[in-house]
């Protein structure tokens, strides 16, 4: 039995959202998630899909993307992402009806793995406009965007709370945390994700989002303040699911 994460899958099976022009790791990238997935996931294993499920804007245009989650091996955690537009925060209780037994959606929850709680949310950070100088140095950014990138920030920071909160309830003192969005940003060391991180005692924090060679390095990697770091945008990885607990 084992626990793994891939992120972005930014499925389009029903929508014209061909993903071959963001290089050439997207390049059928479909057929790589169902060949790694299948290799490495067992089905008695645990799959965490950290967001950016499908292109589709509304459900009926996900059903061929939801479908194709569903077949892979192992059971499917998914998280919200910025792109999944299907999914409402305040309905996670009627797509966790309608997919009960097939998909589980994390979302003011949370889902067990052994003695672990798998707990998380969408998460947000401020990620500019930043205003460079020649050499690359960040010399300012947008303040009145920074101000509303924190309202977004409180709030998807209540949602893990509750998440945390209801593992805590049921009696778990052990804890996995999975992100959409990095911890922190370019300008940040630490962030309110990580300080809930540190304040629950977490295992991992696991996140993606972060597309392209040039952002894999914009938040934290490794172990930072007792945790464990991961990023696991599915470019990132090629694909391959990462290894969180055996
Ligand atoms: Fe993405
Ligand atoms: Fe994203």
């Amino acid at each position: 039995m084992a626990l793994y994460a891939l992120g972005d899958l930014h499925l389009s099976f029903q929508t014209n959202k061909p993903m071959d022009a963001f290089g050439k790791v997207w390049r059928h990238h479909e057929r790589k998630i169902r060949k790694y997935v299948s290799r490495i996931v067992k089905p008695e294993d645990t799959l965490v899909l950290t967001g950016d499920h499908s292109w589709g804007r509304k459900l009926e245009e996900c059903r061929e993307d939801l479908a194709f989650i569903e077949a892979l091996p192992g059971r499917k955690i998914l998280l919200r992402g910025n792109h999944d537009m299907f999914w409402d925060a305040k309905k996670t209780d009627r797509l966790n009806e309608e997919f009960q037994g097939r998909l589980f959606f994390l979302q003011n929850n949370f889902a067990s793995y052994q003695d672990y709680a798998l707990v998380g949310t969408k998460g947000y950070t401020f990620e500019g406009p930043f205003w460079l100088d020649r050499q690359g140095r960040i010399m300012g950014w947008d303040e009145e965007k920074e101000q509303q990138a924190k309202k977004l920030v409180d709030r998807e920071l209540d949602r893990l709370r509750t998440s945390f909160q209801k593992a805590e309830q049921a009696g778990y003192r052990k804890f996995i945390m999975f992100l959409h969005y990095p911890p922190t940003n370019i300008l940040e060391k630490t962030s309110p994700f990580t300080r809930i991180a540190r304040e629950y005692g977490v295992t991992a924090v696991v996140y993606s989002h972060c597309h392209g060679e040039s952002r894999f390095s914009d938040s934290i990697r490794g172990s930072f303040q007792g945790a464990e770091y991961l990023l696991v945008s599915g470019d990132y990885l090629n694909f391959r699911p990462a290894l969180v607990l055996p």
